[in-house]
């Protein structure tokens, strides 16, 4: 019950009406037996300044930033996590003394979710399909987890060369290489793990994938889509077709939800709970 005790949590972006996020953190306070509240704020260009000192003047304690505000929220914190200012893109803001502290748990959620899988990126030859701000992120969880090599497939060249020399110059080490899609039989002949960060194959264009050909997805022996709607996209399909596990991008987004309530409550979420509010999102999805 709300009262006059309840805090608040929420989620400024431009849109908002389409997140998940509520039943996330909603589902997590009724488990966790928190009296909070999470709720939606759209907020319009040019106010999102005013938006977080609103919400900081509000005793707002945590706030998630999405879409076009990862970047621009900067300016309005206090501090920011060492990963999150090293991508420069924040997701998670925290109440501390004086402001926010801002986090990118889009990354360290992402991480968690290959974990709960088993998959593993140290020493791995990766494939990341994608020069995006999904890619983005991607990508500096490979270098943040020591893979040995990502090859960074795109379908314009000059967008993977301006990530690859990003990161690699972020991480400090030669990890990344860019490469056209068209040109992946060029590709050393061995199994990579692949990460599709494209935006392909994405709601309503179900039943699209980046590449078609059976002979990539010989390469891959587990693939992860970073797309959850559809539930079992097409790469998920070639890549089981051709043999190897495969993956959405559920679990990313409830990891970077479970972190950031972790972040703002000092709790543990555990796996048990985890995968109870995974259930309910995918009640909601209707998968
Ligand atoms: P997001 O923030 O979701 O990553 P984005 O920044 O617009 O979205 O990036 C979309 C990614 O999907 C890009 O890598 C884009 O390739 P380009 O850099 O060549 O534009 C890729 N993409 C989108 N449509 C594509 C298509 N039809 N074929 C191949 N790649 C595509």
């Amino acid at each position: 019950m709300i009262d006059g005790k309840t805090r608040t949590c929420g989620l400024i972006g431009n849109p908002v009406e389409h997140t998940m996020s509520p039943i996330i953190h909603n589902t997590l306070a009724k488990m966790c037996g928190h009296n909070l509240v999470y709720v939606p704020f759209p907020v319009e260009e040019g106010k999102v300044e005013e938006a977080v000192k609103g919400a900081y003047a509000l005793n707002i304690l945590g706030m998630n930033v999405t879409v076009p505000y990862k970047s621009e929220v900067l300016g309005s914190l206090v501090e920011v996590d060492e990963l999150a200012a090293k991508i420069g893109a924040v997701n998670t803001l925290v109440r501390t003394e004086g402001g926010y502290k801002g986090y990118n748990t889009d990354i360290t959620g992402l991480h968690r979710a290959m974990m709960s899988e088993d998959i593993r990126m140290e020493g791995e030859e990766i494939l990341l399909l994608g020069a995006g701000g999904a890619s983005r992120a991607a990508a500096y969880l490979c270098g943040a987890q020591k893979a040995k090599k990502v090859y960074l497939l795109n379908r314009t060249i000059e967008k993977a060369q301006r990530l690859t020399e990003e990161v690699n110059e972020a991480f400090q080490r030669e990890i990344f290489e860019p490469m056209l899609l068209s040109d992946f039989p060029k590709l050393p002949e061995r199994k990579f793990l692949a990460i599709q960060g494209t935006s392909v194959g994405l709601a309503p264009h179900d039943g699209e994938a980046v590449i078609e050909d059976a002979a990539f997805y010989r390469r891959i022996h587990t693939g992860f889509d970073l797309i959850y709607k559809p539930f079992d996209t097409r790469f998920m399909q070639l890549v089981r077709e051709a043999g190897g596990k495969a993956y959405n991008g559920l679990k990313m987004l409830l990891y970077q939800g479970i972190i950031a309530y972790e972040l703002w409550n000092q709790v543990e979420i555990s796996e048990n709970d985890a995968s109870l509010v995974y259930e309910k999102m995918r009640q909601t999805m209707g998968v």
